[in-house]
């Protein structure tokens, strides 16, 4: 597993794979890896010959309020954490090798960052389409593998590669989830103790309301309300809890068909996000998949 820091190390490996015939897979990460990370992983080594993993704590998809400052970073745990995993290259590149003085560009998106996160977050998919950007034309991968708890930047990835028809193939991952439901997350380490006990209570309520759906229930205010009421029951301030169509992410007002139930709430000072698509007339896999 070579470590490479410059744009330039990374281009001169993935010139050599490319030229001696090997497909490239990469998994954008910004470190802190977890299970659910590792398992993107393997996913990528069955994808491509080659695997690259990018680690890079990305400041422009970060608020001003933000928790950029102390977001984990643990390069040397990283590192441990992908030994033997099948990894070629880690790309670990600096903020200004990243982000020159004169840098300037952007990439926006104009309806899929108006939803979900990015009613608060409003620049934090500008920056992740940004870095993304930039990490495929680094890496020039045939594939790139996203886990879908972040399903909002997995569409706004997928939508910006057919508009700037980016010749990469996304792969979406399941959620990786602890035995409780709770979907794995470098956040969860912020959680108290009380609050992580607490915390499982995000995905219990989505699947009470993929099962509500499966039974025939299709209002979508009132499946909205009633999940916000056990949320706040349970201690959690909800940031939205939407019922909204998988690809645009347009609000739903009737359940007709499969629809994203997206959740995004605070927990003492933690945000917690998570999802899952709910079918009318289809019960919910069983209750703690592991993914
Ligand atoms: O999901 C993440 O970890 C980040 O948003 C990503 C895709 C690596 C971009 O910085």
């Amino acid at each position: 597993m070579t470590v490479v820091t410059t744009i330039p190390q990374m281009r001169a490996l993935t010139r050599a794979w490319r030229q001696a015939g090997e497909t490239i897979a990469l998994v954008p990460t910004m470190g802190a890896l977890h299970a659910g990370h590792l398992a993107l992983v393997e996913a990528a080594s069955r994808e491509c010959d080659r695997v690259v993993v990018s680690i890079f704590v990305n400041p422009t998809q970060f608020g001003p309020n933000e928790d950029f400052t102390r977001y984990p970073r643990d390069l040397d745990g990283d590192l441990r954490a992908l030994t033997g995993l099948g990894v070629d290259a880690v790309l670990a590149p600096s903020a200004d090798g990243m982000y020159g003085p004169a840098f300037q560009t952007s990439v926006e998106l104009a309806h899929l960052p108006k939803h979900l996160c990015g009613l608060t977050r409003t620049n934090h998919f500008g920056g992740v389409a940004l870095v993304v950007a930039k990490l495929f034309n680094i890496v020039q991968p045939d594939a790139a593998v996203f886990g879908m708890k972040d399903y909002q930047q997995v569409r706004v990835i997928e939508q910006m590669v057919a508009d700037l028809d980016q010749d990469v193939r996304i792969v979406r991952h399941p959620t990786l989830r602890e035995p409780d439901g709770l979907a794995m997350s470098s956040r969860n380490r912020y959680l108290s103790p009380a609050d992580r006990a607490v915390a499982p209570t995000l995905y219990a309520t989505l699947r009470a309301i993929a099962e509500a759906v499966a039974g025939g229930a299709n209002d979508a205010a009132r499946l909205v309300s009633e999940g916000r009421a056990r949320l706040e029951t349970a201690g959690f301030v909800p940031d939205y809890l939407a019922v909204c169509d998988p690809d645009t992410l347009d609000d739903v007002v009737t359940v007709a068909g499969p629809v994203l139930v997206a959740v995004a709430a605070r927990l003492g000072a933690t945000r917690l996000i998570d999802n899952l698509v709910a079918v009318p007339g289809v019960a919910p896999g069983p209750a703690h998949p592991a993914h």
